[in-house]
């Protein structure tokens, strides 16, 4: 995979812009859910970094799970109208208080879906936190309750984002330039 440098078209949001934001959501959300009850639900693989880092600045006991979705599209970079859960959470969600973690919401297909699927399991409360919001690509309604930035239509990568899997550690998110991606055979 060639260096990221290449296919940097720019730097979208600077790594510390991007911790100031989360450390202000980390805050929002200790206020919010002073119980003790909070269970963040990481939705992998983007959401791992935004997770670790929000979850360093929230400041009340709280728990965290893991659960994989992998979205049916036309394109690679497209969702459909459905996710299939491909790894699911150990933790039993009833009663507790869920905020669902996400790197992105795009046209939030895959939100909407998780969403539906674990209302049926009666947690107490049951939200959103998502770091970047494409909201002009937004084809599902859904409500985010902690965003950290709205974002234009580009396709982005780092913080979590990634490029056929690639990238997901850089600690940017930036816009890629799709003339210079070499994607692998
Ligand atoms: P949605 O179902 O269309 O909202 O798609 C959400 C998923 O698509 C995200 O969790 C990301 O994994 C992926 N995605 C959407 N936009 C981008 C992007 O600009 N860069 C990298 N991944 C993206
Ligand atoms: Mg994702």
């Amino acid at each position: 995979m060639q260096p990221h440098e290449e296919l940097l078209a720019e730097i979208l949001i600077d790594e510390e812009t991007l911790q100031k934001r989360i450390k202000e959501l980390g805050a929002e959300i200790s206020k919010d859910y002073p119980d003790g009850n909070l269970l963040l639900i990481c939705i992998l693989r983007g959401g791992v970094p935004f997770l670790v880092d929000l979850s360093r600045h929230i400041t009340v006991p709280h728990m965290m799970d893991f659960m994989a979705v992998s979205s049916y599209g036309v394109g690679k970079r497209e969702s459909s109208g459905f996710a299939r859960v491909t790894l699911d959470l150990q933790t039993d969600i009833r009663g507790k208080d869920v905020l669902l973690v996400e790197d992105i919401v795009d046209s939030g297909h895959t939100i909407a879906s998780v969403l539906q699927m674990l209302e049926t399991r009666q947690p107490r409360s049951l939200k959103v936190c998502a770091l970047l919001d494409k909201e002009e690509r937004r084809e599902a309604v859904v409500p985010i309750h902690y965003r950290g930035f709205a974002i234009p239509n580009k396709f982005v990568f780092g913080y979590g984002l990634d490029l056929d899997e690639y990238y997901r550690n850089l600690p940017f998110v930036g816009v890629v330039d799709l003339n210079k991606y070499k994607a692998p055979e």
